[in-house]
């Protein structure tokens, strides 16, 4: 088919070679080839026309990309199940449908949170530097000495797809599972973790704090100094979620002074800028959002996309249908 009677749809993200060849048999596709992080001004400038809108959570789409792309745009799809990066009430306002991508990242996610978490207690890059920079001056009883996992307490803050999947691979650790979320599990999905209605109740439990809370604008900041004070000394505090809900001067306070004993942090504030201040402690352990780059889980997150717009365009409503 001639594509140029196809709908018009703009990609500000390269996404997975089959994805992107299935999206060139469905839309006149214009692309951000160098895959760069464009600025709202120059989404606007390359998108105008564009009927489908394919994002990441690196592109900010605010009401005034809604609605300078509207009334030709009809859907933002976004490659990530966080959606904190689009403004919603905007695009339910201007009719705009936003599509993400639920579930077939959590198993990806899961497995980062466990490798920040088993990273930052038993020191492994720390080990990796020392091995590496032929540091190493041998072995020795007091070397690298972590925090052992059996018999803690894990605390999982955001007990949604992704929290559970974090669950039933921690348990196998020993670790006992604590949570903190809006609303209580069903006994089938908590499989025995333990709630607390109250996070600061939940943070005193917490040997080990993994966020995986949805990023969102009532969250911004919500593990300050105060909270980060309820800990027990010598905690792990792990972050896949988004990083402005730590405050990094907190949690850079309490690294520093050991009472948190080790970060692992795979979201930023500010991303790619983080705060510089992380690179040189010890006791992080840093990955560049990471949580769902496998190839498999990335061409199933395409695919959800390409599947959920083609039910709309056949009047189906999709389970990623967000507004
Ligand atoms: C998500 O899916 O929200 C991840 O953070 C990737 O952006």
């Amino acid at each position: 088919m001639d594509p140029t009677q196809l709908p018009k749809a703009y990609l500000c993200r390269r996404f997975t070679p089959g994805v992107e060849a299935a999206l060139r048999q469905r839309y006149d596709l214009a692309l951000n080839a160098d895959d760069s992080i464009l600025p709202p001004g120059r989404i606007i400038d390359n998108a105008r026309g564009a009927q489908t809108l394919f994002v990441s959570a690196t592109e900010t789409i605010d009401a005034d990309v809604l609605r300078a792309l509207a009334p030709a745009l009809k859907h933002v799809a976004t490659l990530s199940v966080g959606y904190d990066h689009i403004d919603m009430d905007a695009a339910r306002a201007l009719g705009i449908q936003v599509l993400n991508t639920p579930d077939v990242l959590s198993d990806a996610c899961a497995e980062i949170a466990l490798m920040l978490m088993l990273n930052a207690c038993r020191r492994g890059h720390e080990a990796d530097r020392m091995v590496r920079g032929g540091q190493w001056p041998g072995w020795s009883p007091t070397q690298l000495l972590g925090k052992g996992l059996t018999g803690r307490r894990l605390v999982i803050f955001g007990m949604g797809r992704i929290g559970q999947a974090i669950a039933a691979r921690a348990r196998p650790f020993g670790l006992e599972i604590h949570y903190h979320n809006r609303r209580r599990l069903p006994p089938q999905l908590e499989a025995g973790a333990i709630y607390h209605d109250s996070l600061e109740r939940a943070l005193e439990a917490a040997d080990v704090l993994v966020i995986a809370a949805p990023g969102s604008p009532g969250l911004k900041g919500v593990i300050n100094a105060s909270r980060l004070a309820r800990l027990p000394g010598g905690a792990v505090v792990v972050n896949i979620s988004r990083g402005d809900l730590i405050v990094d001067d907190a949690l850079i306070g309490a690294l520093r002074s050991g009472r948190v004993f080790a970060a692992g942090l795979d979201v930023f504030a500010n991303e790619p800028d983080i705060d510089p201040r992380y690179r040189a402690l010890d006791n992080v352990f840093l990955t560049p959002h990471i949580g769902s780059a496998t190839q498999e889980t990335r061409d199933a997150m395409g695919w959800l996309l390409i599947d959920g717009l083609d039910a709309l365009g056949q009047g189906r409503i999709p389970r990623n249908l967000l507004s």
